[in-house]
């Protein structure tokens, strides 16, 4: 019997290849895009500034800023094929159904579908990154009766987005916290959703198609799913008094609690200090200290129990609810947010190649012959 060769679940701990994007390091517990620490990068540049430096591996000048700026402006508005598709899916749709599906129809309706250069293919990327935040904001107001808001030029990224979600002029506190989520969640490393991404690019398919198939993996509870999902236990579990008996039950069926723990971090998520900064913002900005109550005594215990910190999936769904999207756009919100880093990786995957193809060890049965078939 030959020794079994050592099977990596999950590539768990497997270095697959090189990347210059980002550097997740759990021994120091931080995150470098492009070699800046994220937290040094949220509290300085806008989301816009973040992409760009992710794309171009430089952080803009004000001219090459003012630029991209103009380029995202001009590809913002909601594409009126776009519309027409997300009205005919049912509200029975999952929000993440809607925008996996609004980026087909995207992808496939760009001016350059057929230019897979280098240039073209930032284009492309640089086009769904302006055109996620109005897809999130109308299938929103769709689901609440409410018609599309077009976009104002006059706002950047995060103030547009808000704008176009609440039909009102955002405050600048919330429009500050809001961006500091989208820089944060904008990239990873070889998290699933991008790692798909790039197992889809090593075939030389598609951007459009290596987005959706990221979007698909983005939308599983283990991944981006978290963020909703830990609204869902928030709302289970319903008071502070009641997390003790409530992670009792959880822990005695196995579940896996939302919004905790990571496969590469083990000693806590490098980017939750700079996110709970900006949800302790927002909780002072609506005067909701009540929503920290819950967040800290399941936090608490949890942390006290297993030795498994909050991910950054934890503050992100209660700063969203408090800005006031409804729970299942938080994944689409992350979405829009990771296409930075999913198409900084599809180039990166691009420019130096070799088709993602690992082994398996057969466990099955071993057969001699196949049976012959009596004449009839
Ligand atoms: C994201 O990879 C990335 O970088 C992802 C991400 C990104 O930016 O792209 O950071 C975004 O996806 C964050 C993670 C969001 N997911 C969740 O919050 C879902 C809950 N988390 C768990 O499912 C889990 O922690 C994972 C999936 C995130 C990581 O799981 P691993 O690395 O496969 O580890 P594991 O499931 O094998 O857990 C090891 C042990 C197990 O106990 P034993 O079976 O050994 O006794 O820890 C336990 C697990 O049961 N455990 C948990 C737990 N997380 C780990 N138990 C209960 N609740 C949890 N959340």
């Amino acid at each position: 019997q030959a020794a079994q060769p050592e099977i990596y679940k999950g590539l768990a701990g497997v270095p697959v290849d090189y990347t210059a994007i980002s550097k997740v390091d759990p021994a120091s517990n931080s995150l470098l895009y492009r070699g800046y620490p994220v937290q040094d990068l949220a509290g300085a540049v806008t989301f816009e500034e973040v992409a760009y430096l992710l794309w171009h591996g430089e952080l803009p000048d004000d001219e090459q800023l003012a630029e991209f700026e103009q380029f995202e402006r001009a590809h913002r508005a909601l594409d009126h094929v776009v519309k027409k598709v997300i009205d005919e899916l049912p509200l029975t749709a999952h929000p993440m159904d809607v925008i996996r599906t609004a980026a087909s129809v995207i992808a496939a309706r760009d001016p350059e579908v057929a230019d897979d250069s280098a240039d073209a293919e930032l284009r492309k990327a640089k086009r769904l990154f302006a055109a996620f935040p109005a897809v999130v904001a109308y299938d929103q107001r769709r689901r609440r009766g409410l018609e599309l808001v077009e976009p104002r030029d006059d706002l950047g990224y995060s103030a547009n987005f808000l704008f176009m979600t609440f039909d009102e002029a955002p405050e600048l506190e919330v429009v500050d916290a809001f961006d500091v989520s989208m820089i944060l969640y904008a990239e990873h490393s070889f998290n699933a959703s991008t790692f798909t991404a790039r197992v889809i690019t090593s075939t030389l398919s598609d951007l459009g198609s290596a987005v959706v198939g990221a979007i698909g993996a983005l939308k599983g509870p283990l991944h981006g799913g978290a963020n909703e999902a830990v609204m869902h236990t928030f709302a289970e579990i319903g008071t502070a008094e009641a997390v003790g008996p409530w992670l009792d039950a959880a822990l005695a069926e196995k579940r896996k609690i939302m919004g905790f723990g990571h496969r590469v971090y083990k000693h806590g998520d490098s980017r939750v200090p700079t996110m709970k900064l900006a949800l302790d913002q927002l909780v002072a900005h609506y005067d909701r200290p009540d929503v920290l109550d819950l967040y800290d005594a399941l936090a608490n215990e949890f942390i006290a129990r297993k030795g498994i910190y909050p991910n950054l999936d934890y503050p992100s769904g209660p700063a969203y609810n408090l800005i006031g999207f409804d729970t299942d756009q938080f994944t689409p919100i992350f979405v829009a947010s990771r296409v930075v880093g999913w198409t900084a990786h599809i180039m990166e995957q691009r420019a130096s190649n070799a088709l993602i193809r690992p082994l398996s060890v057969y466990d099955g049965v071993e057969r001699r012959e196949v049976p012959a078939r009596e004449p009839v």
